[in-house]
């Protein structure tokens, strides 16, 4: 080999391509086909060389170096990245029965009766990641954050070997999404190695997975031995792919592992096949699945199919049976939540369930403690299954002891003693105290910095309870107001009558100052997350963003709420009758008005415009459907509509914009008649919704 300070400029370009090329192909060979043919010696040796030519050409360093493995530490946090394509999620099935129903489905969603093929895939039970590739060379990584907004971590996935840095044949964009996990082998290794060192271990791979990808020294996610499977794709400028199975082959031959389990099934019968196949060799894979995920293996299906609100119409995660334990119910107490729901809880002998300690477990109400007869002393059967919160499945009545005790349901809250009660057809008794009870008050402030709601990562449950405590904190208005009430009065005789933060134990100047700095950045809050933030009975995430959609502005969903104007409301199609009267009945509350009033002193709420759909002629549009549609069902119409920025509603009214009709249509286009209402065939439906283009990037 010839000395570096011998090569020539060209000389060192061509060995850097040869050098990224052969450090590349090892890495395939031992990462993804268990077949290393470099020595360790060897492979730092090439990886030596490079650096040492780098070093004297920093000029030539090339995009796929094997140097840029390891890149520098982010100083303050990872920065944001917006996914072009929202990173969904899958709506979760427990049993055969359920799968089944998911297929039917979509069956009737496209108007068939064939059996439609699936892929079928192993769930790996890790974190999501998003790898970007212009002009197929990785630009960026980031996570699946909120799904909307991750984090870039293209740092850490580079420490991946697995993961190509540049890939041959590709189209212009392309954003491989898959999962980041850590094998059980080098879990327990690493678990190991740090128990040695005195430090603290993970819980499970999936947790140590998560920990290590998301340091902000790069250094440390490159020390702990992480791995990735892909399995689809986001942006994409160009999709010669027509199938899930297809689009596997590509990424093979682009060098990204695959699950080598995945499985195209024709009908449910392999379906049953290959989740019991997966069942059994579960234990004896290298890595953790905790279900399986069956895809609609066109693309062309996968399209007419669609998404809901968070999940994709076209898969579904069937997820492995709960899994049990027996222990003893040493205890049961109330817990008041948000809305002041008593929520009975059963403090449990702390039990291994399925490698999880469980101690706690939800009794629901009041009348699943009867139905079930729980009592205190009791040996249960409790399960978990996946993040749900564990239950308790039947007690064991053989083993009940003459010293258990039935469980007297309190009347009145536990925590501020005004009365509970139990409306009519609710199973549920709550606590009337409203936000004079502190227990509803502290939980409405967590709700209203949680994830999907302002989102104040600084502000955790703890530090809530010790601010409410204190009186720090009562409603959520005063989050915004602490910065400023933190220095206290600029005039001489207040001067030192702040609350000074900064002085409480367990608390200093930096980080005070990152949590003020925490809050001001939620200053603009957009439409969806705001509505969410106030916590009203029955309107989570997804509500809110149809709210949204169909409000557009907050002053707009508040004056129809204060004026009990519900027409608009009912007519969204998911908003029922039950759901409207909480909502009116939570703008009734005046004290709720003034907590709102006092927020938007401190904070904009933005209007929202639904960006993605923004140049399609239905956005914005109310739609109604009628009559029978012949070249589709009436939910792919509906979602068609949706999708295209529209909003469909069940009813004509002046507000109604379009009225497609189908065959037999009746009293909803006469009423579009009288109204004047533009009726459009389903013909010209299709033609408007196809004036807009949404090319080459498909799916999520
Ligand atoms: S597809 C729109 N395939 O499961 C569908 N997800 O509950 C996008 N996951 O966030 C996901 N293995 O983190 C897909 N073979 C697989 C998967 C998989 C694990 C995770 C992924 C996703 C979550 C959905």
């Amino acid at each position: 080999m010839k000395d570096i300070n011998e090569l020539t400029k060209e000389e060192a370009a061509a060995e850097l391509g040869y050098l990224a090329r052969e450090m590349a192909k090892s890495d395939i060979a031992y990462y993804q086909n268990d077949a290393p043919y470099l020595s360790d010696a060897e492979y730092d040796r090439l990886k030596q060389r490079n650096l040492d030519i780098e070093k004297r050409f920093p000029e030539l360093i090339r995009p796929d170096s094997p140097s840029k493995r390891v890149g520098a530490a982010v100083k303050s946090g990872f920065s944001k990245v917006t996914h072009r394509f929202p990173m969904l999620s899958l709506a979760d099935v427990f049993s055969i029965e359920e799968v089944e129903d998911f297929i039917l489905s979509v069956k009737r969603f496209l108007n068939t009766s064939e059996d439609i093929p699936f892929m079928s895939e192993p769930k790996i039970d890790g974190l999501s990641f998003s790898a970007r590739y212009e002009n197929g060379i990785f630009v960026q990584g980031a996570t699946r954050g909120d799904g909307v907004t991750g984090e870039d971590i293209t740092e850490n996935l580079k420490t991946i070997r697995q993961l190509p840095l540049k890939i041959e044949n590709a189209p212009e964009i392309l954003e491989v999404r898959g999962e980041v996990y850590m094998a059980k082998a080098d879990f327990f290794a690493l678990n190991q190695k740090y128990e040695a060192e005195g430090k603290k271990t993970f819980a499970n791979p999936r947790n140590a997975a998560a920990g290590s990808l998301r340091q902000l020294d790069p250094k440390i996610t490159a020390e702990r031995k992480l791995s990735i499977f892909a399995y689809t794709w986001g942006e994409v400028s160009k999709r010669p792919w027509d199938s899930q199975a297809n689009f596997f082959d590509y990424l093979k031959e682009w060098g990204f592992p695959t699950n080598p389990n995945n499985t195209l099934c024709q009908d449910i019968k392999d379906i049953e096949k290959s989740f019991a196949k997966l069942m059994e060799i579960r234990a004896s894979l290298p890595y953790d699945i905790d279900g399986v995920v069956y895809k609609v293996n066109s693309i062309a299906l996968q399209e007419r199919l669609g998404f809901l609100t968070r999940t994709p119409r076209w898969a579904v995660a069937h997820k492995f049976p709960a899994e049990q334990a027996l222990t003893t119910i040493n205890n049961i107490r109330i817990q008041v939540g948000r809305t002041g729901a008593l929520t009975p809880v059963a403090d449990l002998e702390p039990v291994n369930v399925g490698g999880v300690i469980v101690s706690h477990a939800t009794l629901h109400n009041e009348d699943e403690i009867k139905r079930k007869d729980i009592r205190i002393g009791d040996t249960v059967v409790v399960q978990r299954a996946g993040d749900v919160i564990p239950q308790i499945v039947e007690v064991i009545l053989p083993k009940r002891k003459e010293t258990s005790k039935e469980f007297e349901f309190p009347t009145t809250c536990p925590i501020c003693g005004a009365h509970a009660i139990r409306e009519v057809d609710e199973a549920v008794r709550r606590c009337t105290g409203g936000l004079s009870c502190p227990a509803q008050a502290k939980e409405r402030l967590i709700h209203f910095v949680s994830k999907d709601a302002f989102d104040i990562t600084g502000l955790g449950d703890k530090i809530i309870e010790d601010f409410y405590q204190e009186g720090i904190l009562k409603t959520p208005a005063d989050i915004f107001t602490i910065e400023e009430r933190n220095r206290g009065g600029d005039d001489l005789f207040s001067a030192g009558s702040g609350l000074h933060l900064e002085r409480k134990e367990g608390w200093g100047k930096k980080s005070v100052e990152n949590l003020f700095k925490a809050i001001n950045a939620k200053r603009v809050i957009s439409l969806p997350r705001f509505i969410y933030a106030l916590g009203i009975r029955q309107v989570g995430a997804a509500t809110s963003l149809l709210l949204a959609k169909n409000y557009g502005s907050f002053q707009h969903f508040m004056q129809d709420m204060i004026n009990k104007e519900t027409g608009k409301l009912v007519s969204i199609d998911g908003v029922g009758a039950s759901m409207a009267t909480d909502m009116v009945e939570f703008f009734q509350e005046p004290h709720n008005i003034e907590i709102i009033n006092r927020l938007l002193e401190q904070i904009t709420v933005e209007d929202f415009v639904d960006t993605a759909n923004y140049d399609s002629p239905l956005s914005g549009k109310t739609v109604v459907f009628t009559g029978t549609l012949e070249k589709m069902t009436r939910s792919e119409a509906k979602a068609k509509a949706l999708d295209a920025g529209a909003k469909v509603a069940g009813s004509v009214s002046k507000n109604t914009d379009y009225v497609v009709q189908g065959a037999d249509a009746g009293s909803k286009a006469a009423k579009a008649a009288e109204l004047g209402i533009t009726v459009l065939s389903e013909e010209e439906f299709l033609e408007l919704l196809n004036g807009q283009a949404t090319v080459g990037t498909t799916s999520l």
